[in-house]
């Protein structure tokens, strides 16, 4: 996610800047910048790709100290990492500098009309299409520099903080957000403003937290907010009290549970901009994947590894429902050694949130060279898996630092969704009335996941009903059976429970020797077409004085007189239902963990990413 630091007053703007981003480094990014500008309007930006090292040499040795200045640590979404495509981004002019966190949505839309007036982008980002408008608006000369912004930020679409500065206004920055966070930070006679409470911490704790659709005008002895009419807002500032450690958290205890929780903005971003206009289609602008490469596809192989394996083999039952093309789901370590009989009308999908996962890489590349075309769906942006295929999806879940993943499984089931409407549309096998369904449903998915997320304390009851058992069974079906191993996954790698996850018709093939007193067995038993056996399947687990934890919809008084234990999730379409149930899945595994004691988010054996074999 992207990080963003502002500072105006006497010290030394660029020492404090750096100090800053480096307290945002935990937020993840892969490339930082700084403008600083003089009193006299001199004005340097410095940017560049990687890690922040890169930054500390050329502002250390700069000619100019600043009096203001704001800077970022970019996390790509669109554009790859580059040092053209790191912020800040600057006006036709040179004059207006910006950094921005969020994604502006019609970026495309807003851009048509600079590019008739003879604007030139430098970079590929939406967010430099901010810093023009700013410019263009500024430059009527009718208007004040914040008057300009809050012009400009009324007629964008998506999510954004901002803060903007001016060469000929050196005694204010401009902020502003919509979706994104953004904080002031008041000292004496000199201000901040940042993303979170962390970047400014050693410096002040008296801060202000904007609001959707607030600007501010930032200087180093005032800060006046204004709503998007234009008028002012009283802020009162809050003393914050917490640790460093808490505040990059933003309150959560782990960040494990902030990404749980991340889940709904995760999704509605990977899904802002890829649905047609009218709702009924799919759009891929960032992704070139041509109707005839759709209709001529015979076969598609899913490789990947862990969470992102389960993801894709939630992929191949969308696939196979939404297309005619039948879809294997291959584990990447053994898809790299086996004997595939890849062919060039088979398309092979690499899911992975890091992009860097050694096996998957080298799936990838042995697909490729059998003459296989790659799309890769993938979440951080220029990664090796991500350069390397013929397209990528990208997922916008940001970035995950809790080892176990969470809000990368589903946006990457939501990057399943999107590509198989497209391709089932492409070829004609589905219906423009079935496909706008699964779209108008996959839009109320984030509002569904919050819901679940209200009722995290009835989730942790549950898990304390279980958590000291040795070992639990996790079963489901059809589209509901990969969740179940996911479920397991989770709660195996962080709270060190033995688990299993399996398909629940294959219980009497035998774990269902495994049930005695007590056994905890979580049951996903969502409506759909295999809801009767689900049933069935309670059934024999609670014959066996098993404790059945059962996922059912809201209202469900079957299972409800047949389970010990209940979480109620909404009612979803069964094919978008896994999105839903795997949300109290990954809160039972964390609930389970902290009753355990574990360190969840780095449990032991584990790195976030597997880059070796
Ligand atoms: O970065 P990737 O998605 O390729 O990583 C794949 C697995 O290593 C990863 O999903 C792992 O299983 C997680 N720890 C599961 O929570």
């Amino acid at each position: 996610m992207c990080g963003i630091i502002g500072y105006i007053g006497g010290n030394d703007v660029g020492d404090i800047l750096l100090k800053g981003l480096s307290r945002l480094e935990y937020r993840g990014y892969d490339s930082a910048g700084i403008v600083l500008i003089e009193e006299d309007g001199r004005f340097d930006v410095i940017k560049k790709e990687g890690r922040l090292y890169n930054l500390v040499g050329p502002v250390h040795d700069r000619a100019i100290k600043g009096c203001v200045g704001v800077g970022h640590t970019r996390w790509a979404t669109h554009g790859r990492p580059s040092d053209v495509n790191s912020h800040p981004h600057g006006d036709a002019s040179g004059s207006v500098w910006l950094v921005h966190n969020g994604i502006i949505e019609n970026y495309r839309e807003l851009s048509q009309s600079l590019v008739k007036k003879g604007h030139r982008f430098l970079s590929e980002t939406d967010s430099e299409i901010i810093a023009h408008l700013i410019g263009d608006e500024f430059s009527k000369g009718e208007v004040s520099l914040h008057e300009a912004v809050r012009r400009v930020v009324s007629s964008v679409r998506g999510s954004y903080a901002l803060g903007i500065v001016h060469r000929d206004f050196p005694d204010r920055i401009i902020a502003a957000r919509h979706g994104s966070p953004l904080i002031i930070g008041i000292g004496e006679n000199e201000n901040y403003i940042a993303s979170d409470v962390p970047a400014i911490m050693d410096r002040t704790r008296k801060v202000i937290y904007l609001e959707d659709g607030e600007v501010a005008i930032v200087k180093k002895d005032s800060v006046k907010v204004f709503d998007l009419n234009g008028n002012p807002v009283n802020k009162v500032p809050c003393e914050v009290n917490w640790s460093i450690e808490e505040a990059e958290k933003g309150g959560y205890e782990k960040f494990m549970l902030k990404e749980i929780f991340e889940q709904p903005k995760a999704v509605e971003n990977t899904i802002i901009d890829r649905i047609g206009p009218k709702g009924k289609t799919v759009t891929f602008d960032d992704m070139e994947f041509y109707p005839q490469q759709a209709r001529k596809l015979r076969r598609i192989y899913i490789v990947s590894c862990g969470t992102a394996f389960y993801a894709g083999y939630t992929g191949k039952y969308i696939l196979e429902r939404l297309t005619s093309i039948p879809v294997e789901i291959e584990l990447a370590s053994e898809f790299r050694y086996s004997d595939p009989k890849l062919q060039s009308d088979s398309l092979v999908i690499a899911v992975s949130q890091s992009g860097e996962t050694a096996d998957t890489l080298a799936s990838l590349r042995m697909a490729r060279e059998n003459g296989c075309k790659v799309l890769s769906i993938v979440n951080v942006v220029g990664s090796t898996i991500s350069r390397e295929s013929d397209w990528v999806l990208y997922t916008y879940a940001g970035p995950e630092i809790g080892v176990a993943s969470t809000k990368a499984y589903v946006t990457q089931l939501t990057a399943f969704y999107l590509f198989a409407i497209y391709l089932g549309e492409m070829r004609g096998d589905i219906s423009s009335g079935f496909a706008s369904g699964i779209l108008d449903e996959l839009k109320n998915i984030p509002g569904k996941i919050s819901k679940i997320l209200e009722h995290e304390a009835d989730i942790r009851k549950c898990a304390k009903s279980f958590y000291k058992a040795e070992s639990a069974l996790y079963i489901g079906r059809n589209f509901n059976y990969p969740n179940a191993m996911e479920g397991a996954l989770k709660i195996k790698e962080i709270s060190y429970m033995h688990a299993e996850g399996y398909a629940a018709g294959e219980m009497k093939h035998g774990p269902i020797a495994l049930i005695e007193d007590n056994y905890p067995v979580i049951c996903i038993c969502t409506k759909g077409k295999t809801y009767e056996k689900m049933i069935s399947n309670i059934r024999e687990v609670e014959a066996r004085n098993g404790q059945v934890i059962a996922i059912a919809n809201n209202g469900d008084s079957i299972v409800r007189e047949i389970a010990h234990n209940v979480i109620e999730v909404p009612e979803a379409m069964e094919e978008l239902s896994p999105l839903l149930n795997v949300v109290p899945l990954q809160l039972l595994a964390y609930y389970v963990a902290c009753e355990r004691g574990c360190d969840i988010d780095k449990p032991r054996n584990l790195a976030k990413s597997v880059t070796v074999e």
